[in-house]
């Protein structure tokens, strides 16, 4: 995109803001907008859908008992299709937007919180100004346009809240929701869709005696360590049971947690049908006995129930690993949990409740991925290196923490250019003997904004592979990714791409206590 167009883009959604605030002439807009806002003139809008968001504070009952106060995200569409929003009843996630590739989107977004927020789109390739930066964060009663065209392939997309130091607390409360692309090429392929086709968001949360989310009870370890709750909800439900068909389903997860890392396998050993990750669809089916998802991370899973008995039940499993946090150390430090990083626990049961004769087989093929090739990268010969270490007891990266408008030299990138990056996960860099390497073992999932990239190898250091070789076979790193595990002792290269947009982005772990602690940064992308 040339200067020039960027500005007139600007402009007109600067300009644009008026017009919403006509639409909204009602109570949703009782708070001011931004000042260059309300100057503006209102021009016609081009998109096919309009969807007014906003955060709220509010109530829902979760478990017996006293309700839970929690924050939300309220959506209404203005126009376009009424089905490209829906919500999931009685939870505080949600909406679901659905999408079609192409589409030119406008959502207009109302921070109804006591503090500021800003809505990001995580895995979206939209302009800078629209992707959901920290720096465009609003005040309580002000409005955020976004106005992009959907250019992802189909896939399982999401949204949360990002304003620099909150977005634990803020996704804690509730705040997050999907966004669901579709293309042609996925309507090709053949799969479980409408009630069969089902999202599944699973977090951790810790409740009081009150009802009440409990967040970072464990003070300044919590902090560091990320927020790891004793219990576990599915679509914002407690013992999440499933009521299924006997046949075919499309299950997609994502994992909504703060901190926690989940080992998702069946029950009985059933092995697991991966058909898609982070940025849609594999190019075919892959198995594996079971997959590992760290927070931010999707992975969508093909499953039939047929030739089950009706009236029985699987349990979903996280199942026991280890490396990714040294709990010795939490405990050390007086970190008591109830669900240790790596233990083993349901998710949810699958309840088998109806019989359906329906027989959908299993794609053989589902998509085409143009594979990136090292060769064609610019700096082949020097993958540009990201070292993950802990310093005077912050998670940095490259030795720095977050600035809101900057970068540094070697963050700095340049339009239409394919590169190799390099994640290398390296406890032990704080010379504090013992103490201090165990402390520093953590996994980082991390995540880059605006784009999904492709993972080209992992390598572990001999001495941490006991850790990593119970995640390992978890793994799916066959399709696009925005999200990425880097267990302790990990090196893991991935190939990106700079397309379409110049500006500031971001990079971070998406263990959001660590990036709410300054695991984050940003990088460039130059004409
Ligand atoms: Cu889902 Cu910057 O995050
Ligand atoms: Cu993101
Ligand atoms: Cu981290």
């Amino acid at each position: 995109m040339s200067q020039s167009d960027k500005l007139n883009r600007r402009d007109f959604l600067r300009l644009s803001g008026l017009g919403v605030a006509t639409l909204f002439a009602g109570p949703l807009l009782s708070g001011c907008t931004s000042a260059d806002q309300a100057t503006a003139i209102p021009t016609a809008t081009t998109a096919d859908l309009e969807i007014a968001l906003q955060a709220i504070q509010g109530e829902v009952s979760i478990l017996p008992g006293k309700a839970t106060r929690v924050w939300t995200y309220q959506g209404q569409v203005l126009k376009g299709d009424p089905a490209s929003l829906q919500t999931l009843p009685g939870s505080y996630l949600g909406p679901i937007l659905r999408v079609r590739k192409g589409q030119r989107v406008r959502i207009s977004f109302t921070n109804k919180l006591p503090e500021q927020s800003i809505v990001h789109w995580h895995g979206l390739h939209v302009p800078d100004d629209m992707v959901g930066h920290p720096r465009h964060a609003i005040g309580p009663g002000q409005t955020y346009i976004y106005e992009f065209q959907v250019l992802n392939r189909a896939g399982t997309y999401w949204f949360h809240p990002h304003p620099h130091k909150i977005t634990g607390p803020q996704v804690y409360k509730g705040l997050a929701g999907l966004f669901l692309v579709s293309d042609d090429e996925e309507m090709a392929a053949g799969l479980p869709s409408g009630e069969y086709d089902l999202p599944l968001i699973i977090q951790d949360r810790t409740f009081d005696a009150d009802n009440q989310l409990l967040y970072l009870p464990g003070g300044m370890m919590d902090q560091l360590m990320g927020f790891l709750g004793d219990r576990i909800l599915v679509n914002g439900r407690p013992d999440f049971v499933l009521p299924v068909a006997t046949r075919p389903y499309r299950l997609r997860l994502l994992n909504g947690s703060n901190a926690r890392i989940y080992k998702l396998g069946w029950e009985d050993g059933t092995p697991l049908t991966v058909i898609a990750t982070d940025g849609g669809l594999l190019e075919k089916p892959v198995q594996r006995s079971y997959v590992v998802l760290a927070p931010g991370e999707r992975a969508e899973l093909w499953v039939d129930f047929s030739g089950r008995p009706l009236g029985s039940e699987l349990r979903l499993q996280s199942l026991a690993f280890a490396g990714a946090e040294a709990g010795d150390m939490g405990m050390m430090m007086g970190r008591s949990l109830a669900l240790p990083d790596g233990s083993e626990f349901t998710v949810l049961r699958v309840r088998v409740e109806r019989e359906s004769k329906e027989r959908q087989p299993l794609p053989e093929r589902l998509s085409t991925i143009h594979r990136y090739r090292l060769e064609d990268a610019v700096n082949r010969e020097r993958p540009r290196t990201f070292t993950l270490t802990m310093q005077h007891m912050l998670w940095t990266i490259n030795g720095r923490t977050f600035e809101m408008d900057s970068v540094a030299e070697d963050e700095v990138v340049k339009l239409n250019t394919l590169e190799v990056w390099e994640f290398v996960n390296q406890p032990g860099s704080m010379g504090m003997g013992m103490m201090g390497d165990m402390m520093e073992e953590m996994a980082h999932p991390m995540h880059i904004h605006g784009l999904q990239f492709q993972i080209l190898e992992r390598q572990v250091r001999p001495e941490m592979a006991a850790g990593w070789e119970t995640v390992r076979a978890g793994y799916v790193d066959e399709g696009w990714k925005d999200t990425v595990l880097v267990m302790p002792g990990e090196r893991i290269k991935l190939l990106l791409k700079f397309e379409d947009f110049t500006g500031l982005y971001l990079y971070h772990c998406h263990n959001l206590e660590h990036e709410d602690l300054g695991m984050m940064r940003n990088y460039r992308v130059d004409v």
